[in-house]
């Protein structure tokens, strides 16, 4: 659990009020982060915390059991569902297993099924012992053969319905193979990730400026509950089968037998799976796979042990959330302590900044572990992604004694710093305003955690990707001149900055060694090349805008700033002149609010912009380009619509058509829909239940138009 600053009472010593109130305090601890780990996939505290905050809530209720409420952790299952999917109830409810932690919780475990079957002390029952995959619990329900519905989990009750998604998934058959297919038949099992795909998965997103999952699981989890299915599509999901819901008949008596079944219809059935015949040979089969563990492909977080007769499991049955005649294995977290000697801030190709720490080398679960990632500024700190305190808000220190963990057998993290062991010259941590590799001046955005470097156009940590961004196709486009080729001469060092691309055979012709003499090169591909550069001389504005990699700026928004300014000149002149009225907490400006009045443009992407133009390194690179170009003009709106020109406000709740499209429309026809009334605005287009907008243009003057008017001043 977050260590907890005041040393919890021993369970044995709470007093009734005492265990009463510390309950509740626990169960609403684990509500939240069950549901930032099943509705938001963004646990903030590992897999052994949350463990023993559960632990410690069970053993207080088995010494108060009449403290139990309906609320109860021991009573739920997960998290309801979140609300983004529809609803399926389960035929059968998806439970959860108990946990042993130690040799003898398992063989307690099997003396409980012995006394409740009534066996003989020395009748050992047979046990199919699995890996615990890590990953998030499906229900696939087939009828006559097909698949017709997927569902999570959820509170073990209600699922969501991520049938659509799940058809994406190649280890899900659509179709049932075989003879002996149930006419209902419900297949159960564990959706997860590859760590490779995790890994490979997070580097594309970490590329794309998108999230960056904190291990497979969640990576699982958050891509098969994406809203846009050909997103989940695009991810290696895979999936084994191990457990059923309804079924209409059983194809075998026995845990085994029903997994060789899902075999042979075609499901993936987790080949390490074995069947024991006493305790002794279950805790071989837990080492030996805690043994292999590293070097499996995927997670896994424990071992499963189910009775393997079906009668028994039946006559077993359940007590509250999970079943008797189961129980997961779980492996210890692999902890070890060790001494951050340092933090670095490594660039990243996009630009964030990342903290990581320099460790004193230590083994953690047979593997030596020097660096662990801090996130961002303000992990160090102590604070979640939530704004919520994580290691009890304790933050971390150069040459602070910390407990590494190994999450998800993948990242190191550091789990909790120990204050014993804090020397007493460690100071808070000053995160670096500056980017290390350029100097620039780095910048958070409002409910943003990474501090990103501004020095799009002449960050050395940035240069290949901001290249390749100013040739791609919707930038300057310069045939011949792609990835490849800006890698290499970056490498070589004759492109280094946009306007290299421009100056090159300038410089090549003085060069002692000319490019078509380089490997690689010829005659005739340098001549296209330079020809091809030259035909780019001439470039749209809205592409040069979209060029300069500033974020938040894609094609779409380039477009708009382009639009709106018509020149290149107007465009750079409005942008210093908000560049300069730039400060940490806002931009009063007059040109700031210019360009945040621009439709479609809001504060996060006129902040970026200005960022842009506030770093003076950005703005001579920029300039020594616009030499050598020429930028064309951005087409102008149509000029003879009626509205053209002028300044709209929509209002109220508009019934003929959406926002949006108001928006759109008059857009198209030229005309500026702003936020607020103001005396520069011309109309006030009001729907149902305006307010204060209305009021204001009343008192203003300013015409007010009922939606009906503004259609017939349209398409009049
Ligand atoms: S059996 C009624 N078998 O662990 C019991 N569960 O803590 C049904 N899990 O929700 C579950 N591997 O997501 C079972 N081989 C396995 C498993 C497994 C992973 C997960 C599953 C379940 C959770 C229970």
């Amino acid at each position: 659990m977050a260590k907890a600053t005041k040393t919890p009472i021993d369970v044995d010593k709470l007093t009734k009020a005492q265990a009463r109130t510390e309950l509740m305090r626990l169960a609403l601890e684990i509500e939240t982060h069950n549901e930032r780990y099943y509705q938001n996939d963004a646990p903030t505290i590992s897999d052994s915390d949350y463990d023993a905050l559960r632990l410690r809530s069970d053993a207080i209720e088995a010494r108060f059991p009449d403290l139990v409420t309906k609320e109860s952790p021991s009573q739920k299952i997960g998290a309801a569902p979140s609300g983004r999917f529809a609803k399926v109830q389960h035929a059968v409810p998806m439970l959860s297993l108990g946990n042993a932690f130690s040799d003898e919780d398992v063989s307690d475990f099997v003396d409980r099924v012995r006394r409740f079957l009534r066996l003989d002390a020395d009748e050992n029952p047979a046990i199919v012992a699995e890996p615990k995959i890590d990953g998030l619990s499906l229900s696939l329900r087939y009828e006559g053969g097909e698949l017709v519905s997927a569902a999570t989990r959820g509170d073990g009750f209600t699922g969501e319905d991520v049938t659509a998604n799940v058809r994406t998934i190649k280890d899900v058959p659509h179709e049932l193979k075989g003879r002996q297919v149930p006419s209902i038949c419900e297949v159960r099992g564990e959706v997860y990730m590859l760590k490779q795909d995790f890994l490979a998965l997070n580097k594309k997103q970490m590329e794309a400026d998108d999230t960056v999952f904190a291990n497979p699981r969640n990576s699982a989890a958050g891509s098969l509950r994406q809203k846009d299915v050909a997103v989940t599509a695009s991810r290696p999901l895979k999936f084994f089968a191990y457990a059923w819901g309804e079924m209409s008949e059983r194809p075998s008596e026995t845990q085994h037998g029903m997994l060789a079944w899902m075999g042979k219809a075609g499901f993936i059935v987790n080949p390490l799976i074995e069947l024991c015949k006493s305790v002794d040979a279950v805790l071989a089969f837990y080492r030996k796979i805690g043994e292999r563990r590293a070097s499996l492909g995927y997670d896994i977080d424990g071992v499963v042990y189910k009775i393997d007769r079906l009668d028994w499991q039946e006559r077993l049955g359940f007590v509250s959330r999970s079943p008797r005649w189961a129980i997961a294995h779980k492996f210890a977290a692999e902890q070890a302590t060790t001494v951050l000697e340092k933090i670095d801030i490594q660039v990243g190709r996009t630009g964030a900044l990342t903290p990581v720490a320099r460790l004193t080398p230590v083994t953690v679960g047979g593997v030596v572990v020097s660096n662990a990632t801090l996130h961002n500024e303000d992990y160090i700190k102590g604070i979640g992604n939530d704004g919520q305190p994580i290691r009890d808000g304790v933050d971390i220190r150069e040459g602070d004694t910390v407990v590494v963990q190994r999450a998800g057998d993948v990242i190191p993290q550091i789990v909790s710093v120990v204050l014993d062991k804090r020397p007493k010259s460690a100071k808070p941590y000053k995160f670096p305003q500056t980017c290390p590799a350029c100097g620039s001046h780095a910048v958070r955005e409002e409910d943003e955690a990474v501090r990103r470097c501004t020095g799009a156009l002449i960050c050395p940590a940035q240069a290949v990707e901001r290249l390749k961004h100013f040739v791609s196709r919707l930038a300057f486009d310069i045939e011949g001149l792609g990835e490849k080729q800006i890698q290499q001469f970056y490498q070589d060092g004759v492109v280094m900055s946009p306007v290299d691309i421009f100056t090159l055979q300038r410089r090549d012709a003085r060069a002692a060694k000319k490019l078509a003499e380089q490997e690689g090169y010829g005659e005739t591909s340098v001549r296209n090349l330079f020809a091809a550069i030259d035909a780019r001389r001439n470039i749209e504005l809205h592409r040069l805008i979209f060029a300069l990699g500033i974020r938040h700026i894609g094609e779409g928004n380039a477009k708009l700033l382009a639009r709106h300014y018509g020149t290149i000149d107007a465009f750079r002149e409005a942008m210093l002149a908000a560049a300069k009225g730039q400060h940490g907490n806002g931009n009063s400006s007059e040109a700031y609010q210019d360009l945040n009045d621009i439709a479609g443009i809001g504060d996060i992407v006129a902040n970026a912009v200005v960022e842009f133009f506030a770093e003076p390194r950005n703005v001579k690179a920029f300039d020594e380009l616009l030499r050598e170009i020429e930028v064309l003009p951005a087409e102008k709106p149509r000029q003879s619509s009626p509205v053209s020109g002028k300044t709209v406000v929509f209002t109220g709740s508009l019934t003929k058509f959406t926002r949006d499209e108001a928006k759109a429309v008059a857009e198209r026809l030229g005309a500026k829909v702003a936020g607020s009334v103001s005396k520069k605005t011309d109309y006030v287009v009001a729907g149902e239940d305006a307010g204060s907008k209305l009021t204001k243009a009343r008192e203003l003057g300013v015409t007010v138009l009922s939606e009906d008017d503004w259609l017939q001043l349209i398409e009049g």
